[in-house]
């Protein structure tokens, strides 16, 4: 059996999307979603509770005076916000190991793709382009297919190296070319299996090739800007993370400025430091 023959029934056989998550991504456009709901959802899931408690009483947040109930946090920090915080903790901590094929330990994938998320997130907002919840969840779960692939790329680290040594391409066509498929491919495989909308599916599959989609731009020259910018941070670069190449089309085609970048960069690194009381 070749690579992709074996990597394509890991593909099928990963677990289903939490069921948490799933219910939650239903609420994350929905503008005047209730506390209440949210709060029913969290509240049976008691290491949830404990992380929003955290993060509500962490030194960001605890200027007001400690809170002791989740219907307390909610107040303080706002839909939104626990909307983003449970979607991270809850897709990515429960599906991610280590990864040594890419040289990444599971907070640091956890950290990258939450990092992604905020980041598409503000540059939307930014840049007025509208799908600011959308860009977010793809951000997320954008390197989903790293999970797959990760024990093949370390099984087939000697082709790897050689590829990086003869010094042609980008990461993704080495693992085209290796293992039959790339980690945005089986990425976005998964979230076709999820049954998730298709320009989440879309944002997944093209956003290290955003020249290759034929719809969506908007949402993956997002995520591909937001990914780079994540990676020139250092955040979650792990061994091949800098064989990434930044499409100065998606850049010309958002009217990116270097001002967006830096703003962006430090106001998620800010929300980052926020979430640090329940990522460390
Ligand atoms: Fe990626």
């Amino acid at each position: 059996m070749s690579y992709l023959d074996i990597i394509e029934q890991h593909i099928a056989a990963f677990p289903e999307m939490p069921s948490l998550s799933q219910s939650l991504l239903g609420y994350l456009d929905d503008p005047d979603v209730d506390f209440i709901v949210i709060q029913d959802l969290v509240q049976y899931d008691p290491g949830l509770t404990a992380n929003v408690l955290r993060l509500a009483n962490s030194v960001y947040f605890g200027g007001a005076g400690t809170v002791g109930s989740l219907q307390q946090a909610l107040v303080r920090l706002g839909t939104k916000r626990i909307l983003e915080l449970v979607l991270s903790l809850t897709v990515s901590p429960r599906l991610v190991p280590n990864l040594p094929g890419y040289g990444l330990q599971a907070r640091e994938l956890l950290r990258h793709s939450t990092w992604t998320g905020l980041a598409a997130r503000e540059l939307a907002r930014l840049l007025s382009i509208p799908h600011e919840d959308t860009v977010f969840t793809v951000g997320l779960l954008h390197d989903l297919g790293v999970i797959v692939l990760d024990p093949f790329v370390q099984e087939a680290r000697i082709d790897f190296n050689e590829s990086f040594e003869r010094g042609h391409g980008s990461f993704e066509a080495f693992e085209k070319e290796i293992l039959g498929i790339s980690h945005a491919e089986a990425g976005a495989r998964i979230l076709e299996n999820w049954h998730l909308s298709p320009e989440i599916v879309a944002g997944a599959r093209w956003h290290h090739e955003p020249d290759q989609a034929t719809a969506f731009g908007e949402i993956i020259n997002l995520v591909h800007l937001a990914d780079m910018l994540s990676i020139s941070q250092g955040v979650g670069t792990g061994i091949y993370g800098l064989a990434h190449e930044v499409f100065s089309e998606s850049v010309r085609a958002v009217g990116l400025r270097k001002k967006h970048l830096e703003y962006t960069a430090s106001k998620t690194l800010d929300r980052m430091r926020e979430l640090d009381a329940i990522f460390s």
